[in-house]
């Protein structure tokens, strides 16, 4: 079989760029080892598909070449993507920090895609595993489990390595090294914290409770809830600030951010010093956090038996906890892998690499990754829609 465009991986990036380039007239056909298209973006934002973010800037993104993405993110950007959504009727809310979801469901950005494909004549083909992949005179030869295929163009759109069971694979990666490209090493990113065994018993009680809190270590700081769950800790400032860490570091939780807790501990046993010191915190914090930071019997003490001094070193305890975890839960249940092709032999105008004529990259398998809150499909759209435009 012969085509114009082969795009393997029919997820957020492929299925872009694919419909992109069948508006142009290109013949394309999408390629997917999946039984569905699209998985990661149905099970998106807790199924309502965070889809972009009113504030995008290549700061919400983190890769060796910092500069790389600015280019298709300009070309293509938040509002383009919403025009489009938009155009298809799709109802949309914001939450904060900007983040976008939709009103119903994910599978309305995935049908959207899927609609625009099939009006621009895009072949989708499911469940096809590719073998090989060859350079050829004017092109390349892809073996597949459904035959021999060439093309002028090829793109790879597999993604990074994140929930395997969502057919994540290191697909793209392999393809890369096959001609030559680096990889900047790969790892996992918006995901979990695991804590050490010291840690997991003393806050194994505390599974459910989120807390407001300020994250950070000496490179940044996210201002969003923590959560602790049964394996460790989690929430959205968690997640934000694991792709940022390096094991065996520690980061800092500030759990009463913006006040001056010393202060105002110091006021309380002014005008109530029989209170006890669990009872004035859990005021302002979940009420089983207190004992299980400060321990039991400090937490019991009344307001009067306590020094200021004490006091300084309980807002110490309570601001500037230093908590190192044991690592992170992994691949399996990260929201995206950091890391991948190295963008700098790759055009940042068109994605294709300075390598191989022909051979793009686009979406996760790149190294860009965004934080939380929409920044990953952002690139996922912006990339393939700037490869789209030239295949
Ligand atoms: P993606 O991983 O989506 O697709 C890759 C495709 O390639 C898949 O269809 C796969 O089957 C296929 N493939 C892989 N290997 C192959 C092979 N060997 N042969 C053939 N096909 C192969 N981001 C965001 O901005 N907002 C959000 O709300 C969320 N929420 C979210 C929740 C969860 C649970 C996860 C895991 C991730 C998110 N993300 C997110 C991240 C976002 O889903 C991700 O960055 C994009 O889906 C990346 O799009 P790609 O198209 O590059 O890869």
């Amino acid at each position: 079989m012969q085509t114009d465009v082969v795009i393997i991986g029919a997820s957020a990036a492929g299925l872009m760029c694919a419909a992109e380039a069948g508006k142009r007239g290109r013949r394309v056909l999408v390629l997917d080892h999946a039984s569905k298209p699209g998985k990661k973006i149905l099970m998106s934002g807790g199924g309502r598909c965070n889809f972009t973010n009113l504030d995008v800037s290549a700061d919400n993104y983190i890769s060796h070449n910092p500069h790389f993405c600015k280019s298709a993110l300009s070309r293509y950007t938040q509002w383009d993507f919403i025009a489009r959504v938009d155009a298809h009727r799709i109802l949309w809310h914001e939450r904060d920090h900007g983040q976008l979801f939709c009103n119903d469901s994910a599978r309305d950005i995935l049908d959207m895609l899927l609609s625009e494909c099939r009006q621009a004549g895009v072949d989708i083909r499911l469940n096809c595993t590719i073998t090989r992949i060859d350079r050829q005179e004017d092109g390349f030869a892809i073996d597949s489990s459904r035959g021999r295929i060439t093309a002028q163009a090829c793109v790879i759109a597999t993604g990074g390595l994140s929930i395997p069971r969502m057919c994540a694979s290191p697909f793209g990666y392999q393809v890369a090294e096959q001609f030559g490209h680096r990889i900047v090493p790969t790892r996992a990113g918006l995901v979990p914290f695991t804590l050490q065994p010291r840690d997991k018993a003393r806050f194994a009680e505390l599974a459910g409770i989120a807390v407001d809190s300020r994250v950070s270590n000496d490179r940044i700081a996210f201002r969003e809830n923590i959560l602790f769950t049964h394996r460790g800790l989690s929430g959205p400032a968690i997640l934000q600030i694991s792709s940022y860490w390096q094991p065996g570091e520690a980061v800092t939780i500030n759990l009463l951010p913006d006040q001056d807790v010393a202060q105002w501990l110091k006021q309380r046993q002014a005008d109530q010093p029989n209170s006890r010191l669990k009872t004035v915190l859990g005021e302002r914090l979940p009420k089983r956090l207190i004992p299980a930071l400060l321990g039991a019997e400090l937490a019991d003490q009344p307001l009067q038996s306590l020094s200021h001094r004490r006091f300084e070193a309980i807002a110490e305890s309570l601001q500037h906890w230093q908590l190192r975890p044991n690592g992170t839960e992994g691949y399996r249940t990260a929201e995206v892998t950091l890391g991948g092709v190295d963008c700098d032999e790759l055009s940042s105008k068109t994605l294709e690499s300075k390598r191989v004529p022909g051979l793009y990259f686009i979406g996760e398998v790149v190294d860009v990754t965004g934080w939380l809150g929409g920044y990953n499909f952002q690139w996922a759209w912006s990339s393939g829609w700037a490869a789209g435009q030239v295949i």
